[in-house]
């Protein structure tokens, strides 16, 4: 008997076996190719860099306080999106994010490129009590975020970075405890803030 169609389509063995087999190879002709890419592997422009031990810090209040939860980091290319939050997002700005935090989860607004929106002392009121800046604000008050920022694990961040090909040098790990040297849990997560999505904004 010839191998049919009608074979395949009648054993279930042969269906799992094709489809997975026809799967696959549509997977690794989409996806193989991004790994070679410049648009996906490569800084946008010369403005991406990778975060300082400030904003690095800032990034993990950002995560320890589930901000992600309600603000998503990506602007997706749709004129309503373009309009209210700026360029939208492209992969050569994430780069060195690990792992990066774009979500689609927004009960706040995007934060893709809500760096230099609001000076720092706008963000240290809305972050302490976001009613004081705006009454109607469902965002949680991070009072607490004044204390001292614990800088005991940031040069091993920094160095676990490294290994997955954040270019940190050196000195940039040998100095990042000094760097916090001083700084508060909300001076270090608005340095963050300040800085996210500024590269492509700049180059506008
Ligand atoms: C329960 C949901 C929720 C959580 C959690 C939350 N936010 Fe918000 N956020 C909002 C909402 C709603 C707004 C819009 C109203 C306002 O400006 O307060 C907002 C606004 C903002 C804005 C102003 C954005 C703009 O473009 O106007 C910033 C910055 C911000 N949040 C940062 C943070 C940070 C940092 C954290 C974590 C420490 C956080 N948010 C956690 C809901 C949330």
């Amino acid at each position: 008997m010839s191998f049919t169609h009608e074979k395949i389509e009648t054993n279930v063995g042969w269906l799992i076996v094709l489809a997975v087999l026809v799967v696959s190879i549509g997977g690794l002709v989409e996806i193989v190719p991004l790994f070679f890419q410049k648009s996906m592997t490569m800084p946008v422009n010369e403005l991406v860099k990778p975060y300082d031990a400030v904003r690095l810090a800032g990034r993990d209040i950002y995560l320890r306080e589930g901000c992600y939860n309600c603000h998503s980091q990506m602007i997706r290319p749709f004129r309503a999106e373009t309009e209210r939050y700026g360029h939208y997002s492209v992969a050569g700005e994430f780069i060195y994010d690990h792992p990066f935090q774009w979500g689609s989860k927004r009960t706040g607004p995007d934060l893709a490129r809500v760096g230099g929106r609001y000076s720092d002392q706008w963000h240290r009121i809305h972050l302490l009590n976001p009613r004081d800046v705006v009454p109607e604000s469902n965002m949680p008050a991070y009072y607490w975020l004044e204390r001292p920022v614990d800088a005991s694990a940031i040069d091993l961040k920094m160095a676990a970075l490294r290994k997955v090909g954040v270019p940190y040098s050196d000195e940039d790990i040998a100095g990042a405890k000094k760097a916090l040297e001083g700084k508060s849990e909300l001076d270090v997560l608005i340095a963050y803030l300040q800085g996210m999505g500024t590269a492509l904004k700049q180059a506008r």
